[in-house]
């Protein structure tokens, strides 16, 4: 299985699917892993909160595939912000995976009570020059917490991981992300839990198609460039999620399906909830 990748704004190659980890924990997320690789994954998406990076990489080792063909993915937690912090976390993350470096590495939630966004930015551009890590970003941000950092250091995140389905299409963050070289990936992007694959209308795709609802709902984000990380613990579901490029939704199709977005008063609010 191939999948495809989209390119960064520093010419790094993102596979537009990954393994989304979350949930998954010890020998089944490790053997989860192994699978998805075997079965043609190349990027893994994991976060310090997680307490799985120990799996994960155990995960990477069992599938025999070689390190540097896989993209790391992990995260740094609200409770290791700040500049030294942020370092020392980087390379706790590294330890834990058996990996000698990451090759994405995002602040996980904005937590602006913290006032140390900025902080953590400059750190993780300080690992980017010093090739501990491949591509700093971010995740969660809004429009207005990228603005500081870029105000702050003249940088852009190449990539920010949002909440994103058909029913959270979040069009003008990700208007604000395109027009200032940001990567939009999604997460939670099956939309399961918004309830949006009973809709009429992804069920009317999905026969169309001869596709399930999820593969619509994971279609119509690589479609755009949105790269995805649904998780599955089963090997089914994870060729599944990553069979998407045989079907090409019509323009009239991703109108239908605009009539699902719920709107972004519906997403996480990143200023109001902050995860540590
Ligand atoms: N940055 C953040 O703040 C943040 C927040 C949440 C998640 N994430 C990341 O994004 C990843 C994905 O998000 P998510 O786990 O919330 O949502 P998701 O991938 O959209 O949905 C996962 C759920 O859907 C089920 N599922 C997956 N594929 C399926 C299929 N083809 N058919 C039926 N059921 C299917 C999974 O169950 P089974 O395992 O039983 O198949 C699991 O219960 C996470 O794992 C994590 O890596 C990041």
């Amino acid at each position: 299985m191939e999948i495809p990748s989209v390119t960064l704004a520093s010419g790094f190659s993102l596979p537009l699917v990954g393994l989304g980890t979350y949930d998954m924990l010890g020998m089944p997320c490790a053997h989860a892993v192994s699978h998805a690789l075997g079965a043609g994954y190349r990027l893994l998406d994991t976060a310090s909160r997680y307490s799985n990076e120990r799996s994960v990489g155990m995960g990477i080792e069992e599938s025999g595939i070689d390190r540097a063909d896989v993209v790391v993915q992990t995260k740094l937690g609200g409770g290791d912000q700040g500049f030294d912090e942020a370092i020392n976390a980087a390379k706790d993350s590294a330890r834990r995976l058996g990996v000698a470096y990451l090759d994405v590495y995002l602040i996980h939630w904005p937590c602006p009570s913290l006032g140390k966004m900025v902080e953590s930015w400059k750190a993780l551009l300080t690992l980017a020059e010093e090739g501990f890590i491949r591509v700093p970003g971010v995740s969660n941000f809004k429009a207005h917490h990228l603005q500081a950092l870029y105000d702050e250091t003249g940088k852009w995140p190449e990539l920010n991981q949002i909440q994103c389905s058909p029913a959270l299409a979040r069009d003008g963050l990700r208007e604000f992300m395109q027009h200032n070289g940001i990567h939009a990936q999604a997460w939670h992007p099956t939309g399961r839990k918004e309830g949006m694959l009973a809709d009429a209308v992804v069920i009317r795709l999905a026969r169309k198609y001869g596709k399930s609802p999820t593969q619509i709902a994971l279609r119509w984000s690589v479609q755009q460039g949105i790269g995805v990380v649904p998780k599955s613990a089963h090997k089914g579901r994870q060729l599944e999620n990553a069979d998407l490029f045989d079907f090409e939704l019509t323009e009239a199709d991703v109108t239908d399906l605009a009539s699902l977005d719920r709107g972004e008063k519906a997403a996480r609010d990143s200023d109001v909830e902050e995860e540590f």
